[in-house]
């Protein structure tokens, strides 16, 4: 079995990561997850000075506890968007033993904080450097909102979807096998793919749980009124069927679709729409721009020609 060494980065008694961390244990009881607390290992604020004296002790044992392992979990708190300064001391110690102190082995990255992302920021930091440690980077969980997702007491994780994120981020671990993940541009094209063959279910699927639509007018509207704002998937099905009631597509052409860095995607193109009440063509360029979280859509805006949209409905 493999033996999973687990640590925080937090030095603080009561801390949250640690909480997340212990819950984790209590769920995998089959598991060989060992918790080590760095606080114990006493270690000094990395100085050249001490090291020309030797590294110390502390750091050395726990390179020999890293070397044992075959995988990590670091719950890791965010600190002004990086990772703590007790965190960081850990790892400059023992990157003067091996810069690649990790070996190649799988790490799962956890963070939780009381804010809504839960340090999710850092994680996306700490992602990139785990390789530079030598390591196997499989996947990262945020929770966010730890007072309102987490109950102390019997140090559980109340959200099911949460539940769901973590139980599939420790799979990864155990496997030893990063998920494979759709890329961001990826997931607006299958959007627009079944848009074409017309499978509504899978449009729908397209979007986020929360996701956040604006039709060309970031305004509130109308249920029936096509431009305006829809908030939720269940908002997403009205907007489908405001368009699917509305127009019969006649041609739907994607120019261009691009990442535009972070989590953006930008797509381009032209459609022509015959107005089903008016039987007049309403046609338009038209800008899409999407925001993934999740390998879903959270944010959509969708921009046309709104002069000759209402031109197109005139009789
Ligand atoms: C100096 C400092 C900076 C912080 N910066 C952030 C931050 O950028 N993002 C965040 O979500 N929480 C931030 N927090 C709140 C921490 O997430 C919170 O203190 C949490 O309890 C830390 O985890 P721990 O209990 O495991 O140490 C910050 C806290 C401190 C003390």
């Amino acid at each position: 079995m493999k033996k999973i060494l687990a640590f925080t980065g937090s030095n603080n008694p009561n801390s949250i990561n640690g909480k997340l961390v212990q819950s984790i244990i209590s769920k995998y009881p089959d598991q060989s997850i060992e918790f080590i607390d760095l606080k114990r290992f006493d270690v000094p604020i990395y100085s050249q000075e001490i090291e020309q004296n030797g590294i110390p002790k502390p750091i050395k044992k726990l390179f020999q506890l890293f070397t044992k392992a075959d995988a990590f979990i670091i719950a890791s708190p965010e600190h002004n968007g990086l990772p703590s300064a007790f965190l960081k001391n850990t790892i400059d110690w023992l990157s003067r033993i091996n810069q690649k102190f990790i070996d190649g082995k799988p790490v799962l990255l956890l963070s939780t904080s009381p804010g809504p992302m839960g340090g999710k920021t850092h994680l996306q930091i700490l992602e990139k450097l785990v390789l530079q440690w030598g390591g196997l980077f499989v996947e990262q969980y945020s929770l966010g909102s730890f007072d309102q997702n987490f109950d102390k007491i019997s140090l559980v994780i109340t959200s099911q979807q949460e539940n769901i994120k973590l139980e599939k981020a420790m799979q990864a671990l155990i496997n030893g096998q990063p998920i494979q993940k759709k890329q961001n541009v990826e997931v607006v094209q299958d959007y627009f793919n079944s848009f074409q063959n017309g499978n509504k279910e899978q449009v729908l699927n397209s979007f986020h749980p929360d996701c956040y639509i604006v039709s060309v007018k970031e305004e509130e509207r109308p249920k029936e009124q096509l431009h305006g704002i829809y908030r939720t998937k269940d908002e997403a099905k009205q907007f489908l069927n405001n368009i699917t009631s509305l127009f019969n597509t006649k041609d739907f052409t994607l120019k261009h679709i691009s990442s535009a860095g972070d989590n953006l995607v930008m797509a381009n193109g032209t459609f022509s729409h015959e107005v089903k009440a008016t039987g007049k063509l309403f046609n338009s360029a038209w800008v899409q721009l999407c925001i993934i979280e999740d390998e879903k859509i959270k944010e959509y805006r969708f921009y046309e020609d709104s002069a000759a949209f209402v031109e197109a409905f005139k009789q």
